[in-house]
């Protein structure tokens, strides 16, 4: 059979126009573990991809229409979608990064936040307004397919596309997956009712809805409890709703290893190696990468490193921690607190813990992806550490390209850790001390023990094609319809 063509809808598209110093406009790779990840599915199959235009420079790229992306196999399309820039920033920072986010990684200190008042009902009717113009996109570009698509909806931006496309085209074949975890029953009730009863009845609207992990998929089950209408059925995993099933399933996405090797062989990324191996200046790496996010625990990494070099004062001058992380979402004032206390902690500990000669951390923030792939093949240790992540696309890259049998310690909160846990070293993200301690062991670690692990890894990626977590939702869309 014919595989049915697809069309994914995402907030963030995989490139974006940005006018450099110059003032030419350039085109950069769009950020995060969603364009990565889906990067890889639409050159499989082929398609069509509808985000959001995000700049003013993808706004004025939009109005010229379609884009025909060259991709490393099949070519796909994008088309973005245009927004009022002030409702489109309600809709993004206002509901999608400042609520959603916050939800899903229980990122609130609730003694204070979240407060919901006047603005956030404000905010929402453009969340509500910007997803019906997803879904009125959707719903035409499908009608100009030669065959009915399969509608791909991602995250927590579209919670409300499926239910809308849904009202247009009742047959259309829709699923959504969340790249973020889903939050427990107690705290997911922190959302006022009539705003968390339309989430998951929006997201209800979808054939087939897809998490990265068991623990999120369950916590969705667990909310649909209390919605008035929804039945749940634990064991068998599905809400029957509105004289539906929705099977709610785990596909856990993943990387392309073999297409991240042929990246890594570029110039660029070799220029970097060359200047990473001289920072180190023979000491060991540790590593981190992030997009420069509070749910990364970049804070807490930061202390648990001055607390291994307390405690373990033999690897003082022998190891260097870099910290690589992307600028993302300046506008939120919360994101740019947090990289102050990220900045000033790196301060304190560079001030009681350097020597001359020796600075313990670099902490850089920019936009740099060669210096990361570089980083990735020379760590000794890869620090994952997030509060809690939906996958972590990081905990499977660096394995990937390592070539020193790097030791991965990773978050046991991370989607990732249902795959890679075994091979790595799991911590309790808030253990600051435990952290501390797993770094020291993974340094000592036996070379044959660290090269079993590496192998185990590198294995673990290879059972989860990256082709796997699109056919397998492809299929088990058909399955619901047959
Ligand atoms: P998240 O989706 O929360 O950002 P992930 O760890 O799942 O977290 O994914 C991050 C992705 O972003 C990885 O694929 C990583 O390689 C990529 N990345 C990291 N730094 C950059 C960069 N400077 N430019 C583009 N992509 C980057
Ligand atoms: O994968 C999680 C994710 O939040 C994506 O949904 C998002 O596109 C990406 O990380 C980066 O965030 P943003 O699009 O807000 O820059």
């Amino acid at each position: 059979v014919e595989q049915r063509q697809i069309i994914v809808a995402s907030n963030r598209g995989p490139v974006s126009f940005a006018r450099n110093e110059a003032g030419q406009i350039e085109i950069r790779r769009g950020m995060g573990g969603l364009v990565t990840a889906l990067t890889a599915a639409l050159e499989l199959c082929g398609g069509l991809w509808v985000a959001s235009a995000m700049s003013e420079e993808d706004r004025e790229r939009a109005a010229r229409g379609r884009i025909e992306l060259p991709g490393e196999g099949l070519e796909f399309g994008l088309r973005y979608l245009s927004f009022d820039p002030a409702a489109f920033d309600r809709f993004y920072n206002g509901i999608s990064n400042r609520i959603l986010w916050f939800l899903h990684h229980y990122l609130w200190e609730t003694a204070t936040m979240p407060r919901f008042d006047h603005d956030t009902g404000r905010a929402w009717e453009d969340y509500r307004e910007v997803n019906e113009k997803f879904a009125a996109a959707l719903a035409e570009e499908g009608d100009s397919m030669r065959s009915p698509p399969a509608y791909l909806v991602q995250d927590y931006h579209l919670s409300l596309v499926p239910a809308m496309l849904r009202r247009r085209r009742p047959g259309a074949h829709i699923t959504h997956f969340s790249h973020t975890p889903f939050a427990g029953p107690n705290y997911f009730r922190i959302l006022p009712r009539p705003i968390r009863e339309e989430l998951l009845a929006g997201l209800l609207g979808a054939d087939v809805l897809g998490f990265q992990s068991s623990a999120w998929v369950e916590n969705f089950l667990l909310s649909c409890r209390s919605l008035p209408g929804a039945r749940v059925d634990l064991r068998r995993r599905s809400v029957a709703w509105e004289g539906r099933r929705v099977p709610v399933r785990v596909y856990p996405i993943s990387i392309d290893p073999e297409q991240l090797k042929e990246e890594a062989r570029s110039a660029a990324v070799q220029a970097a190696r060359r200047r990473v191996t001289d920072w180190l200046g023979g000491a060991r790496l540790v590593l981190r990468v992030d997009r420069a996010e509070p749910s990364k625990n970049i804070l807490r990494g930061f202390l648990a490193f001055g607390a291994f070099l307390r405690r373990y004062p033999q690897w003082r001058r022998r190891v260097r921690f870099l910290a690589l992380a992307n600028p993302t979402r300046s506008a939120l004032p919360e994101y740019r607190d947090y990289l102050d206390r990220c900045r000033d902690e790196v301060g304190r500990l560079n001030r009681e813990l350097g020597e001359p000669g020796w600075e313990p951390i670099e902490f850089s923030l920019k936009d740099d992806h060669p210096r990361a792939l570089a980083a990735y093949e020379l760590y000794d240790v890869l620090v994952v550490n997030p509060v809690i992540d939906g996958m972590n696309l990081v905990a499977k890259e660096g394995p990937a390209l390592n070539r020193t049998g790097g030791v991965l310690i990773l978050s046991e909160n991370a989607g990732a850790y249902d795959e890679l846990g075994k091979y790595a070293l799991g911590v309790n993200p808030f253990d600051v001390d435990a952290t501390a301690d797993a770094i020291a062991a993974a340094l000592d670690m036996a070379p044959d023990e660290r090269a079993r692990r590496a192998r185990n890894l590198r294995a673990a990626l290879r059972r989860n094609r990256v082709d796997r977590w699109v056919t397998s939702q492809l299929k088990d869309l058909e399955r619901v319809h047959s």
